[in-house]
């Protein structure tokens, strides 16, 4: 059987952010886990004045009350006020009971506004910076070099040895270094060969057009060859220039938060191992056959690119429940889909296109085949080791982002975000302020526009 695997499903949230708060465009939220204590927050306003914070910090600092946040900034209300965001854990709720009373009377006057909030119900964490990726690299939910015993490879030693370099190269790897390449053996170049030549043979009656449009590129460009394992880096750099989506190496399965972060950055999580030799049409995981004839061609392409991205943002501080389908919407369009062509279906999916016997199984008259409706296919059931019962199928990637666009606004968080490509990391579009820069930037862009087609009339 090939390519049964799963990509990007499992339970497992980030690690614990050691600091407890993560910065996220121009504002903190606070990190609320189950693990965590429970945080008490105050937002209280005092006249600008020489001393008055100290005056009301002292008066935290009497009471023993360790304060794990503050933030400043001018009062809103009142042009002669100062506003502070305080917070503290949970524990201390009596003494800041004390403390706000304190605040009224001994600095009486001063306290303009004080409220308080229990934050029970924070989001969860999620990359700000594409440098914050480097956080996954420990956190996958299986190592590289062990196998399960019914692995291919579960009793070659080699193999092993050969998985963990890998996997050391994954955990190594920051933003922004080069991948490094890698030297590989006959054997691997041999598994390789084979997966290629097979998998060459289908693509002009299986694939879809986008990915006919982009293989020739890589053979011409980044050493897509049956005799050649092409490098990571080579095709990193390839996507780059085409879509700036960019590969970085993975140790092993990131949970689905974490794979599915990656792509709001249009960064895909790639393996560099090959698959056991002994078994060349089959793998238990993703290889990196799959990687780079499933994954890689349609990643060069600009609407399935912009797909993918969609995906990943609606991701972002979505609760478990809604990772969960955007896991599986996931599955059945980036790894399973199928999407109409002029009168006929084809294939889109990388785990379609990296297996021989499911890209022709998936065309036949075997399989369902349904409408890819983000709400209904969230919720299907599929199999991970065997050929999938049900498919989907998108009229376009134009139509299937839209449709994703509009299952996305009916996951509840409590404000949009949008990825920065200038400075690389995700806005939280919950202020005025955001909003007015989006405002320019897009009037900006719609001004081009209008000259553009002006100048085509
Ligand atoms: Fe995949």
């Amino acid at each position: 059987m090939d390519a049964a695997y799963k990509r990007v499903n499992g339970d497992h949230g980030p690690e614990e952010p050691d600091t407890g708060r993560r910065r996220r465009g121009s504002m903190y939220l606070e990190e609320e886990t189950s693990k965590k204590s429970e945080v008490i927050s105050c937002i209280f306003s005092l006249k600008e004045e020489v001393g008055a914070l100290a005056k009301g910090l002292r008066l935290f600092e009497e009471k023993g009350i360790n304060l794990t946040h503050i933030e400043s900034r001018p009062s809103r209300m009142n042009k002669d006020q100062f506003e502070f965001f305080i917070s503290v854990d949970a524990s201390c709720a009596q003494a800041l009971d004390e403390v706000i009373d304190s605040l009224r009377t001994q600095i009486s006057g001063h306290v303009h506004e004080l409220t308080r909030n229990k934050q029970k119900d924070t989001v969860p964490w999620f990359p700000n910076d594409i440098q914050d990726l480097d956080r996954f690299a420990n956190q996958i939910l299986s190592y590289g070099s062990e196998l399960d015993s019914d692995h291919p490879g579960f009793t070659d030693a080699v193999y092993r040895v050969r998985r963990k370099e890998f996997a050391d190269i994954a955990y190594n790897y920051r933003h922004g270094q080069a991948i490094p390449r890698v030297e590989y053996t006959a054997e691997e170049k041999a598994t390789w060969g084979t997966v290629f030549k097979e998998l060459k043979t289908l693509y002009p009656t299986h694939a879809c057009r986008e990915h006919n449009r982009v293989f020739p590129l890589l053979e011409q460009y980044c050493g897509y060859r049956q005799d050649n394992i092409p490098q990571l880096e080579d095709v990193s750099r390839f996507l780059q220039s085409c879509t700036g989506f960019r590969l970085r190496p993975v140790a092993g399965l990131l949970s689905s938060r974490d794979f599915l972060a990656g792509l709001a950055f249009r960064v895909f999580h790639s393996t560099q191992y090959i698959r056991h030799g002994s078994k060349p049409t089959y793998t238990p995981e993703p290889d990196v056959c799959h990687e780079l004839l499933g994954h890689v061609p349609l990643f060069a392409d600009s609407s399935f690119a912009q797909f993918s991205q969609e995906i990943g943002l609606a991701s972002l501080a979505a609760p478990d429940e809604f990772i969960e389908k955007l896991a599986t919407v996931y599955w059945f369009t980036v790894e399973y889909g199928l999407c109409k062509q002029g009168s006929e279906v084809k294939a889109f999916g990388a785990g379609l296109l990296s297996s021989f016997g499911e890209l022709q199984y998936c065309l036949s008259d075997k399989p369902t085949v349904l409408p890819f409706d983000p709400a209904k296919t969230s919720l299907q059931k599929y199999p991970i080791t065997e050929y999938q019962p049900v498919y989907f199928v998108a009229e376009s990637f134009e139509d299937a982002k839209e449709r994703v666009r509009k299952f996305v606004a009916t996951i509840p968080r409590p404000f949009t975000v949008r990825y920065n490509a200038y400075t690389q990391s995700i806005e939280v579009l919950d202020n005025s302020q955001q909003l007015r820069n989006l405002a320019d930037s897009i009037h900006s862009e719609m001004d081009k526009l209008c000259e553009a087609l002006k100048k085509l009339d």
